[in-house]
């Protein structure tokens, strides 16, 4: 018998069964916004602001959601996100995010913060998976967790740069989270870390944390030690995007962390078509935040994005069903992408363009 209640039958569905079934303080942590939450919310904003433009009578038998992405070819553009510690949602931990990954052929991005070991969950699993990291303190370290990317068979790596410093977590503050005992990122246990902490001056942020955060000559160097390709994820600036590039990065994520971080800056969808326009065709454009439907893979193709990562819901599966649940949420997005390409007139993803949106 199937672990997944019936009555799941939408991404926002595991949402909601997730929140009602989990701690509320684990819960604060895995859904909860920076500050207020405005930006988390102007995600799905963005997306439901746009119209589509049916088209119908088209001949779109044999059609299909395949993709090439940085030289790998993908069955469709849904990419797990890195999520820290998925041991918060299930037991099964990351090894059942990959296991249902890797049963809808899903590419998966592993988290530095991941609460199983790196290694461990790349021999564990026959889907392609990518190694996210935060340059660290002492590039000797950053270093570290490259070579074993490399080593463990990782085919990228998506260096996150829009948190160099926690966004202001009041969700998370006022619901008490702290990470149980038993849970932490493995992955970074041991790494060397600088002798004396920076300096503590007058400001926490500014004397104290930002003097060890990474700046763009960390790209450049980066850049030079490692064959991968190299993705930045966080970007949300035409000129910082074009920089990525000119430094030798093969593509962007365009993401505000899910509203994670910075509160009121702007939806990840908005910010989509200015970065293409500044990039061209060539590079790869990835986006995240508040992909929750198959038409939304559609809007943000729509608008430049190459493909799309989707974060909180397939937490929210892994916690309802476990390896199980990650593959039906999957299945269902992958499901609903088809039929809105079928009922756009799509046949294939490159048939997306501007014009399958109503209002562009
Ligand atoms: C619980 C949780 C943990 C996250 N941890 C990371 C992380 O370790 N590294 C990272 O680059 N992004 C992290 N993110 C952000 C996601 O990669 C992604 O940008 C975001 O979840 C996309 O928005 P969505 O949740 O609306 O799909 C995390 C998101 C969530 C929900």
């Amino acid at each position: 018998m199937s672990p997944i209640p019936a009555k799941i039958v939408s991404l926002q569905d595991y949402v909601d069964a997730a929140a009602r079934a989990l701690p509320a303080p684990t819960w604060a942590y895995l859904a909860g916004s920076g500050a207020d939450g405005l930006t988390r919310a102007e995600n799905r904003a963005a997306f439901d602001r746009l119209r589509l433009r049916p088209r119908v009578l088209a001949d779109v038998a044999g059609g299909h959601t395949r993709l090439s992405l940085l030289g790998q070819s993908l069955t469709h553009p849904i990419i797990v996100a890195p999520m820290a510690f998925h041991k918060l949602a299930h037991p099964g931990a990351e090894e059942a995010t990959l296991l249902g990954a890797a049963a809808r052929d899903a590419l998966a991005v592993v988290s530095a913060q991941a609460s199983m070991d790196m290694t461990t969950l790349a021999d564990g699993t026959s889907g392609p998976l990518w190694f996210q990291l935060y340059l660290q303190p002492l590039r000797e370290a950053s270093l570290r967790l490259v070579r074993r990317a490399e080593a463990a068979g990782y085919r990228a790596l998506v260096v996150t740069v829009d948190a160099p410093v926690n966004g202001i977590r009041n969700e998370e503050a006022r619901a008490g989270f702290a990470l149980p005992r038993g849970i932490s990122a493995v992955n970074l246990a041991g790494l060397p870390a600088p002798e004396s902490p920076p300096a503590e001056g007058g400001s926490a942020v500014f004397d104290g944390l930002m003097p060890a955060a990474p700046t763009w000559e960390d790209i450049a160097w980066l850049r030079a030690q490692t064959d991968l390709p190299i993705l930045l994820k966080g970007i949300l600036d035409p000129d910082d995007a074009a920089r990525a590039i000119s430094l030798g990065a093969q593509g962007v994520i365009v993401s505000n962390h899910g509203g994670r971080v910075l509160d009121s800056g702007l939806s990840a969808l908005d910010a989509l078509p200015a970065i293409r326009a500044a990039l061209g065709p060539q590079p790869a454009i990835l986006m995240d935040g508040g992909i929750r439907r198959g038409t939304d893979v559609l809007k943000a193709r729509a608008l430049g994005a190459d493909a799309v990562l989707v974060g909180l819901p397939l937490l929210a599966a892994l916690a309802v069903g476990g390896a199980v649940g990650v593959s039906h949420a999957l299945e269902i997005l992958r499901t609903e992408l088809e039929v809105a390409m079928a009922l756009t007139g799509c046949k294939t993803l490159s048939d997306v363009s501007s014009k399958t949106l109503w209002n562009s």
